[in-house]
């Protein structure tokens, strides 16, 4: 059975709408149809944050509140959700939130404009955390940007919510609000508007259903790169099949000395995971957009754009990670140095879907990556270098080294392992295969970048590399 309402949680009461338009933000839907014009548009692109909403997630009977960009997230995304806009945090007794009460004692706020967004991503980060790290506030905040009052104010704030006793009215409201996201039962959605389709199946089945039955359908997942073509290309999208209703392509798994990971999960979950495994993954994922790009946006997402500057993609090429296809025909596995075919281009055939990702656990390897950005957070990667190497008495037995940013696809740089592989970890032999990057490399130039700049940067990191690892050191500005 499918239907073509979606239902989702606003105070209190569960809102229903029959076939949403599916090219809607979520945050004109906001301004425009309920009229509340607290959350704000600064950028439509999810770099800025002044649009930051919480969605209240069902997770293992208790609700997990993920801070979102309202401007790069559909309409229908809401399906199944708790919409929590800055309104809502006042109580019915007039009471503000712990969290703007913070704002207003340590001055966080002067213009007003970024204001609601901050709160919105502070609330977040006080449901969801019972101490406050350094670490936390600094990351919970990165994906707003506030240009009058200095952020000075605002992580003050932030700090004097550490162990706080979470007694909001949220709180107070969990079992009814618990009680009202079982009550929406998820179904397989289809929604017609406009001469615009929108499908969100809840199971694999479903979804090779309406592959076999529709053509020209775009695949969506946490939309921080498909949104992009109608908030800044203006563009429509006619035919949208959302992915990420799937619990089956939500998961992480272990076994047989490799990770996989589901084609919906996070990549906010995914950082967590993976750090034990490989703590430079994390370091680059936390510097990856912001926590309300990474609490929606996948790895298969950034896998599927195939950007050039695809900060998962030089990491998983040193890993030497596989892809698992699906679609019409049997599932198949592909090495990712096999997937990218030219700029943007991929070899994911009509009807094909990436189904996971599989990174294998390498015990004796030393895994390093390296991300050169303009601005330290939130920002895309000039260059991003990886490298994943065996030192067996000082000699390299195995070396994987990819980069992205350095051609019109990230790719591995066959002719630098080559010169490396069996030679002697010293730094001659590296500084030789420095030279050896300008044959495996015709670097992009652009806005970011320039070529030069990104080639000697390249050579760089090469060097970094093997400092680090000669010296049992980390080189790093914010270590
Ligand atoms: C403000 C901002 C900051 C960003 N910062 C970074 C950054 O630091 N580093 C970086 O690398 N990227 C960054 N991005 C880009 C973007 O977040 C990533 O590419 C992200 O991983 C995309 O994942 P998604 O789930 O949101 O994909 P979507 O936008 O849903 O989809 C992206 C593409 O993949 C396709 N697709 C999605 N899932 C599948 C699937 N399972 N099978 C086949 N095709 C699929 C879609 O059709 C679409 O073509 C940023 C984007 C924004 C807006
Ligand atoms: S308006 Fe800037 S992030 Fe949404
Ligand atoms: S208070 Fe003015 S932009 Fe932040």
């Amino acid at each position: 059975m499918t239907s073509n309402i979606i239902e989702f949680i606003l105070n209190n009461k569960i809102h229903k709408i029959v076939n949403p338009d599916p090219n809607e933000t979520i945050l004109n839907f906001i301004r425009i149809k309920l009229k509340k014009t607290g959350t704000k548009e600064g950028c439509a692109e999810g770099g800025c944050g002044a649009c930051t909403i919480v969605l209240g997630e069902l997770t293992n009977n208790n609700i997990q509140y993920k801070a979102i960009n309202a401007c790069i997230a559909f309409l229908p995304m809401l399906n199944g959700k708790q919409l929590i806009l800055v309104e809502d945090l006042v109580s019915d007794d007039g009471k503000l939130h712990p969290v703007q009460d913070a704002m207003i004692k340590f001055h966080g706020s002067q213009c007003g404009f970024c204001t609601p967004g901050f709160v919105m991503s502070m609330f977040a980060m006080y449901k969801n955390n019972n101490s406050l790290t350094n670490e936390i506030i600094k990351d919970s905040l990165s994906g707003n940007l506030c240009r009058c009052t200095g952020y000075r104010p605002i992580i003050n704030a932030a700090k004097s919510l550490n162990k706080k006793i979470d007694n909001d009215h949220f709180k107070k409201l969990k079992k009814k609000t618990i009680n009202l996201l079982k009550k929406i039962k998820i179904k397989d959605i289809e929604v017609e508007n406009n001469n615009k389709k929108y499908f969100a199946p809840k199971t694999i089945s479903e979804l090779k259903k309406i592959l076999k039955k529709e053509s020209q359908l775009k695949f969506l997942s946490g939309g921080t790169d498909v949104s992009l073509e109608i908030t800044k290309a203006r563009k429509e999208i006619k035919k949208i099949l959302y992915l990420n209703s799937i619990k089956e392509l939500d998961f992480i798994k272990n076994r047989n000395n490799e990770i996989e990971v589901g084609a919906g999960t996070s990549l906010l979950k995914f950082e967590k995971y993976i750090k034990k495994f490989y703590p430079d993954f994390e370091i680059i994922l936390k510097r990856y957009g912001s926590v309300q790009i990474r609490n929606v946006g996948t790895i298969a997402g950034n896998i599927a754009t195939a950007s050039p500057i695809g900060d998962t993609l030089p990491l998983l090429l040193s890993l030497d990670a596989k892809i698992i296809l699906d679609g019409a025909r049997k599932r198949i596995s592909m090495p990712l140095n096999k997937f990218f075919v030219s700029y943007r281009k991929t070899k994911l055939k009509k009807g094909q879907f990436i189904y996971s990702v599989k990174i294998p656990i390498y015990k004796k390897n030393i895994f390093k990556a390296y991300k050169i950005s303009k601005r330290f957070d939130d920002d895309i990667s000039s260059v991003c270098a990886s490298f994943n190497v065996e030192i067996y008495k000082n000699q390299i037995k195995k070396i994987m080294i990819a980069y992205g940013g350095m051609s019109e696809i990230p790719k591995r740089a066959i002719y630098t392992e080559k010169i490396l592989i069996n030679s002697n970890f010293s730094e001659n032999n590296f500084y030789k295969a420095t030279k050896t990057l300008e044959k495996d490399y015709r670097p992009i130039d652009d806005m970011r970048a320039s070529k030069s700049y990104r080639m000697e940067v390249a050579k760089n990191l090469l060097m970094k590399c093997f400092l680090e690892v000669k010296n049992e050191k980390l080189l790093r500005l914010s270590q």
